[in-house]
């Protein structure tokens, strides 16, 4: 069954109430239809062009790029003619309005302000898709030299958001879905060329820096990135680029080593997909990919070429969401470059606290900048005495409180750097000896400015009725954490409006909402399971 289709179901079966994504009214849902059934038309316009006896020249470029009569037809290849109106009386001719293709960016007006032009003339044509199989936009492939540019594509419209679209998606999703991992290229043809040889789960990322959101996109089918670029300084540095770009929305990204002067369009054609198979086994982590590649360039650097490049990857590093992730390319990094891993360690930690100091004096000064949504300055200030609080009773509580604190509270509920780097540290004192020695915490040389004031402060602190206190202050922090979550999704929902995207998002605020509900649950249960005897 469809996507859509089963999250009915499920929802069905788990008893949760899908909320109805938000209604547009009937003028709005006939505009989005209007362009989607435009850019169909021009698109079947596109594809019977194609076919034309005196465009066979046409279709023997897509033959000779190796391309199948099926291949084609799946992802609807054609032709724009070489005609200022053509395509503009095939519009008119059938009744479509001239106004949306304009808004389109199919025609444009001309100087008189009154007539039409056709934009795409003489370009192979590439249609866009969203996840439902709509056309949202094209792309077009020049076919003389000297075309300008060599890929033409359709401005941003209502229904076209460059940053929010992954060019090969839509065909693309059942088998992302069967093989749990997408290879990530840059252009059409490598994606073509995969999916002509029978490699069938490759999006393209057109030749851009990836946006947030297409990462996320990428994220709702698999986990699991490969990214095939190609093996040219560009190529390169991209998929360095966009790892990190995905990496930083928790998923896993690997780099497929591509031979100089290759991309997987030509790699395929040359050698086969089981040669192309061989490459994707030879994955590296980004971080592996990056020091290859500069031993590759630099075989015998200098004590200083080396620190320079390590200081580079360091401020790379510590931008990092991920400890475990950080600690494996420290790992990594240490061993390929031959220094000790715990200076690259303390180094780094050094790097985040400057960080954490320079936004904090950031923070300080700019106090005009508007504030971004997550960070509502009221659930901070409640949010930071929270932490604050569980991290007291860690150090002063007794035995059973500590425990529940230490049962109940994860590093990841501390927005505060500092509440949870002195969190890391106690918890492990806990985990190691059963209680934390204070003294040797206030000695701990990774400890900055300030958490030596705050530990100051915690310890001095007087809780009374410590069972409730623990009990609130997780209650409090898990709900805002929650409340967050539903700030960002509600955010996709108003950003991408496809029919999945909605049901997706929806399905996901009614997860949320149970959470809740359970959340709430465990805490009346457990304020009345500890309710001491002066409640
Ligand atoms: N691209 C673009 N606009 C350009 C150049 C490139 O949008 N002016 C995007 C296209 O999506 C293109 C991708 O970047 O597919 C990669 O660019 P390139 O390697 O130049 O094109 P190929 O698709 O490899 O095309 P060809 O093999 O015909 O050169
Ligand atoms: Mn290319």
């Amino acid at each position: 069954m469809t996507f859509v289709d089963a999250v009915t179901k499920a929802a069905e079966f788990s008893g949760i109430a899908l909320p109805k994504p938000e209604a547009k009214s009937p003028e709005q849902v006939s505009h989005t239809q209007a362009l989607y059934d435009i850019n169909d038309k021009t698109c079947t316009f596109f594809e019977k062009q194609l076919q034309l006896p005196e465009n066979k020249s046409r279709l023997d470029y897509f033959k000779g790029r190796k391309l199948s009569e099926k291949t084609i037809k799946k992802f609807r290849l054609s032709y724009a003619p070489d005609s200022f109106d053509l395509l503009l009386k095939h519009l008119e001719k059938n009744q479509a309005n001239l106004k949306l293709a304009e808004e389109l960016g199919l025609i444009q007006k001309k100087k008189d302000g009154k007539n039409f032009y056709v934009k795409f003339r003489h370009r192979m044509m590439f249609p866009f898709f969203n996840v439902a199989g709509k056309i949202i936009g094209f792309g077009g492939r020049e076919l003389k030299e000297e075309q300008q540019p060599k890929y033409l594509n359709s401005p941003e419209s209502e229904i076209y958001k460059k940053g929010l679209t992954l060019y090969g998606l839509y065909q693309a999703i059942q088998s992302i879905r069967e093989q749990d991992f997408l290879i990530l290229v840059e252009g059409y043809f490598d994606l073509l060329r995969l999916v002509e040889a029978g490699q069938k789960n490759v999006v393209a990322s057109s030749g851009t820096a990836l946006t947030d959101q297409q990462a996320r996109l990428m994220a709702r089918y698999s986990k699991n990135i490969y990214i095939a670029y190609d093996g040219d300084g560009a190529g390169i540095k991209a998929a360095i680029r966009n790892a990190q770009i995905i990496e930083n929305q928790d998923l896993s990204v690997y780099i497929v080593p591509m031979p100089d002067g290759e991309d997987p369009d030509s790699y395929v054609l040359k050698h086969g997909l089981s040669a192309f198979n061989e490459l994707l086994k030879k994955r590296t982590l980004p971080i592996e990919f990056q020091l290859d590649q500069y031993i590759k360039q630099n075989p015998n650097p200098s004590l200083e070429e080396k620190d320079h490049f390590i200081a580079d990857v360091l401020n790379e590093l510590v931008l990092f969401k991920s400890a475990s992730k950080t600690g494996l390319y420290i790992h990594h990094l240490a061993d390929r470059m031959q220094v000790s891993e715990a200076m690259l360690v303390s180094e780094i930690n050094r790097l985040k606290q400057r960080r954490a100091r320079f936004n904090k004096a950031r923070k300080n000064n700019d106090t005009h900048e508007e504030k971004p949504q997550q960070e509502r300055p009221a659930i901070k200030r409640g949010a930071y005495k929270a932490e604050e609080g569980l991290l007291a009773l860690l150090l002063n509580a007794a035995d059973e409180t500590q425990k529940y604190v230490a049962n109940h509270v994860s590093i990841n509920l501390f927005e505060n750097e500092d509440y949870a780097g002195l969190y890391d540290h106690i918890i492990h004192d806990i985990e190691e000896n059963g209680k934390v020695d204070v003294q040797k915490l206030f000695e701990n040389p990774d400890l900055n400015e300030n958490q030596h004031l705050i530990l100051t402060k915690l310890t001095i602190d007087q809780i009374s009725n410590e069972m409730k206190h623990a009990i609130g202050c997780i209650f409090q922090l898990k709900k805002w954490q929650l409340e967050k979550e539903e700030r960002d999704i509600q955010n996709h929902i108003k950003v991408d409006n496809s029919e999945e995207a909605q049901m997706h998002f929806t399905f996901e605020l009614a997860k949320l909402n149970k959470e809740k509900r359970q959340l709430n649950k465990d805490y009346q249960h457990d304020l009345k399971l500890y309710r001491s005897d002066d409640d």
